[in-house]
Order: structure tokens, then C-alpha cells, then sequence
């Protein structure tokens, strides 16, 4: 059976600057605290670090072609906000700029859609060193910044996501320590997140008063979690997580205007002393919701774990990160999504996996990558068709690159990257993304009709 979709899907891949541009100091670009914390030995695997990433910055032309060889609809890419600010305010770096202006351009001329994520975690560091996110002024910085894109490339750019992953980068970055800037401290992580939600906020009213045309939203982290048995304990501590890290976090303050109530009195104190006072003005209309999802979890009560929730896995197929792979659970985060908020619109906009991929004779027959894809694109499909509005699908990411922590060392392209020749390298699961997008339908039984 062949599963179709709508004639205007916006068939899409993901990429972020740091992961992907390298050269992020040439041309009067600033540091950032993912150039801080990769070059701070011990923090990423084999001391790997974006200087050179997969050079976009020099091969983005290229890059287009290949994007266009693919077929995709769309691409979204984020800005470095430092190679525009090199020290966050103030001085403008205009070479920053003419990279995107040129990239919106190509992409344009490709016929491809620009999706553009203002903020993808490269924050400038010396906004780092007067405190980050987890001071209040950040708000100010930051619309400033996104105030000056959107003058730059707001005539031709029709959909921005203000912040990827809010969660993420608040609480992998300040109270795990394992994402830049490397802290743990509870009250840093939810000031953080608080501040990230008002900063958003504030960009999206200046893009209602100055009239930006095009759309705004936000791409939010999200997991799957199934309780491993039906006692109150698990459904309560799953509950918790999924409120917790999930979309629940960030939406619930705006369209609410509150943070979600089962977790209100756990969070209460480690939210700022101020956060009350914030959340009439964190309420905004936003024009879409964008949803990375890549794995399921398996959540237990321990009475020793924050919220109470240990994760357990339960046997799944994994990913190479070790992510047990579920993925009917996308299309339970798009149904919570649409019944409890009824967004405009929704995007898929993370969707993909990591394996252990081996180039030979230049080809790579990655098709546990292409069943991860049509699995997922299979929720997608059942979403569509039970009258939820998903209009797109981006598929992380275009090519191999610097995986955060991980450095090289993972790679989740349909793209393979030769990184010592920086060839690129389509792999079978890139012919069989760019069949579908071609087609506007898909196998929904295993292996490919294209194959
Ligand atoms: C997401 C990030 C993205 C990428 C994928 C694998 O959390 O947004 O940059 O690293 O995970």
C-alpha cells in the first residue's frame, strides 16, 4: 500500500550553523560557547570541535546543488547570532550577514523555502560572561539581534523559528553540564528556560508590530514516554516527564500564560523569584509549532530521581545513540499537540538517526536509516489523515556533522561527509528521501518501492 501526501507538504532537512559552517571567527565572526566549551579539553569525544565542521561556510553553494539534486522543498539552517554580533550587542560584523543574505538568496533562486531558526544554542560569549540566558537583560540582546535579521532577510525569508530546543539547551547545558556552556545548577537551568520563553516572546511581538510578513513559531524537544507498568506510581512520574521535558513546558506558558499545573509546585522554587509576574507577557501567537522527535522511553518510579522518573529502556531496536526508536510516539506528540493547543499549523522539524555507516565504493547502504525514515514518515502520513495539520517534514539532517558532544563521531546525514576531503557522499537513504519527494508517496510496508 502506498501512503500519500498533500501536493504542498513542505518535504524538508535540517542543519545548525555551528554543526555544520566550520570557520566561525573568519571574517570577523565572534566566539561562541560551543567554540568555548569544544575547545575546553574533556568536553566532546575525541576533542573534536566545529572549526571546521563540514565548511558550508565556503561550500554552500554546493550544498544548495545537492539540495536541489534532492528535491527538497525547503531547508532550514540557523544563524550564528555571533558572526553577526561578534560580542552579542553592539558592533555588527556586516560580512556575517552577507553570508546569509547570499545563502537566502542561492536557496531562493533554487526554488527552496528558507526556514530560518534565529537561535540554534551557538550563544555569543561574552553574552556568556554577563551571565548567559540566566540574565534578565538577555531578553533585550536578543531582540535586538532578531530585530536586525529580520530587517536584513525579512523580505525574503517566510518562516522563522525564534529558539531550537529550549529545553535542551537550558537544562543539557546548565544543570547536566554536558552541552555548552557546560554548568549545573538547577536554578540556572530553569532561570535559563524562563528567560529563553520571555525572549521568544518578545520576538514574536516585534515581528507583529513591524508587520514582518511570513510565519513564526518554535521547534520544541521531544520523547516518547510509556510507563512500564499501569501502576499510579509509573503513569504519574511519566506524566511528570513528558510535562517536564516535552512540549508541555514551553507551550502551556503560551497559550496559557502558566507553567503546566502537575508540575507548578515542583518547579515553583526553582524558577526566578520574579517568574509570576512574567507569564501575562509570555503569552503569544505564534504561527506554528515545530516538533523534533527521535526516541521513546520507558519510565519507572524512583523515589531517588528528579520528579521521581527513572528511564529504563525495554528492549526496542536502538539507534547508534543507543535511542530506542518508537515511532508511533510522533505521532502521539502531534495529537497532544493539536488537541491541547490547536496550533495553525505543525512542522516535523528533527526527524532522523544515527547508525554506524560505512562508505564503500563511494556508496553507502544505510537501510536501517531508510526503515528509521519511513517508519516515522508513516506516523506522519496517519497524522495528516486524522486531520491534523502537519504541513511539513524536515528530516535531520541534510548531512553528517559535528553532533554536539559527540563531535564526529555520530553521524545522522542522508548526506555522507568525507570529512578529511569533505566530499559529499548521497546515501541510499538520501536516493530514497528524495523518491518520496518526488513521488508524494511512500511505501508503508517495510523496504522501498524505489529500491
Ligand atoms: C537535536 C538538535 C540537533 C541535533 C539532533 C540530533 O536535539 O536540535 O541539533 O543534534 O538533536
Amino acid at each position: 500500500m502506498s501512503l500519500k501526501f498533500p501536493s504542498n507538504f513542505l518535504w524538508g532537512a535540517a542543519t545548525a550553523s555551528y554543526q555544520i559552517e566550520g570557520y566561525s571567527l573568519t571574517d570577523g565572526g565572534g566566539v561562541s560557547i560551543w567554540h568555548t566549551f569544544s575547545h575546553t579539553p574533556g568536553n566532546i569525544i575525541n576533542g573534536d570541535t566545529g572549526d571546521i565542521a563540514c565548511d558550508h561556510y565556503h561550500k554552500f553553494s554546493e550544498d544548495i546543488n545537492l539540495m536541489k539534486f534532492l528535491g527538497l522543498k525547503a531547508y532550514r539552517f540557523s544563524i550564528a547570532w555571533p558572526r553577526i554580533f561578534p560580542y552579542g550587542t553592539g558592533k555588527v560584523n556586516m560580512k556575517g550577514i552577507d553570508f546569509y543574505d547570499k545563502l537566502v538568496d542561492e536557496l531562493l533562486s533554487a526554488n527552496i523555502i528558507p526556514f530560518v531558526t534565529l537561535y540554534h544554542w551557538d550563544l555569543p560569549q561574552s553574552l556568556q560572561d554577563r551571565g548567559g540566558w540566566a540574565n534578565k537583560e538577555i531578553v533585550n540582546w536578543y531582540a535586538d539581534y532578531a530585530d536586525f535579521i529580520f530587517q536584513k532577510l525579512g523580505d525574503r525569508v517566510e518562516y522563522w523559528i525564534t529558539l531550537n530546543e529550549p529545553w535542551v539547551s537550558s537544562f543539557f547545558g546548565n544543570l547536566y553540564g554536558t552541552d555548552a556552556p557546560g554548568m549545573r545548577n538547577i536554578y540556572t537551568a530553569f532561570t535559563t528556560f524562563h528567560n529563553q520563553l520571555r525572549a521568544h516572546s518578545k520576538v514574536v511581538e516585534i515581528f507583529r508590530q513591524e508587520k514582518m510578513k511570513g510565519k513564526i513559531g518554535v521547534s520544541l524537544s521531544n520523547n516518547f514516554y510509556i510507563a512500564v507498568t499501569s501502576d499510579e506510581k509509573d503513569k504519574i512520574a511519566t506524566q511528570h516527564m513528558h510535562e517536564f521535558t516535552n512540549y508541555p513546558l514551553f507551550l502551556d506558558p503560551i497559550f496559557f500564560g502558566r507553567y503546566p499545573k502537575g508540575l507548578q509546585s515542583i518547579i515553583d522554587k526553582y524558577l526566578p523569584h520574579y517568574y509570576e509576574k512574567d507569564l501575562d507577557e509570555i503569552r503569544s501567537d505564534i504561527d506554528f509549532v515545530g516538533i523534533n522527535y527521535y526516541r521513546g522511553h520507558s519510565v519507572k518510579y524512583n523515589k531517588d530521581k528528579f520528579l521521581n522518573a527513572e528511564l529504563i529502556k525495554i528492549g526496542l531496536k536502538e539507534t547508534g545513540m543507543g535511542w530506542e526508536i518508537y515511532p508511533k510516539g510522533l505521532y502521539e506528540i502531534l495529537k497532544g499537540i493539536q488537541k491541547n493547543y490547536n496550533p495553525k499549523e505543525l512542522y516535523v522539524t528533527e526527524n532522523g538517526a544515527a547508525f554506524d555507516d560505512n562508505l564503500i565504493n563511494n556508496s553507502v547502504h544505510d537501510q536501517e536509516r531508510i526503515e528509521y525514515i519511513r517508519e516515522h514518515l508513516v506516523q506522519v502520513n496517519n497524522a495528516i489523515m486524522n486531520g491534523i495539520n502537519v504541513n511539513g517534514y524536515f528530516v535531520w539532517s541534510l548531512m553528517d556533522n559535528f553532533e554536539w558532544a559527540y563531535g564526529y563521531s555520530k553521524r545522522f546525514g542522508i548526506v555522507y561527509v568525507d570529512y578529511k576531503t569533505q566530499n559529499r557522499i548521497v546515501k541510499d537513504s538520501g536516493i530514497y528521501y528524495s523518491n518520496i519527494i518526488n513521488s508524494g508517496e511512500l511505501s508503508a510496508e517495510g523496504g522501498n518501492k524505489n529500491e
